[in-house]
């Protein structure tokens, strides 16, 4: 029988966005996404919870070191993001809208990458307190 275990590392960053669609005028951005579309931008202060699911390993014991975890996390999401504008001083979103669902996925794909891909992965983006998202569904 498996045995597996979810493992959660949480981390916080600061960023600021605007949410705008380029192709559309201000007045049409403004009506779909309201305060939001403020040309000036605004922050939101982002929790974000990692979770990696695998079975213990029979030599450490750990599913993920979660010193590694924390280490791949900072350098990946943190250090990309944390007191950034995401639409001005970021790559990845030059081409697409830093929604919570965008910024969850494209946080994923980095973090993915540096994970052994035998371990499973979700990420939980909280936006506010109220607002979050998770990916994959
Ligand atoms: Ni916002």
């Amino acid at each position: 029988m498996s045995k597996k275990i979810a493992v959660f590392r949480k981390e916080h960053f600061n960023a600021a966005h605007r949410i705008f669609n380029p192709s559309w005028d201000d007045k049409k951005n403004a009506a779909v996404f309201g305060k939001c579309s403020n040309p000036n931008y605004h922050g939101h202060n982002y929790e974000l919870i990692v979770k990696v699911v695998g079975e213990p390993d029979p030599e450490t014991g750990y599913v993920i070191d979660m010193k590694v975890l924390s280490v791949i996390t900072r350098e990946e999401v943190l250090e990309k993001f944390d007191h950034k504008n995401l639409n001005l001083d970021t790559t990845h979103f030059s081409d697409l809208i830093p929604t919570a669902e965008n910024i969850v996925t494209v946080i994923y794909e980095l973090l993915r990458k540096r994970i052994d891909p035998k371990l499973e992965l979700q990420v939980r983006l909280y936006e506010t307190e109220r607002n979050f998202v998770e990916y994959p569904a």
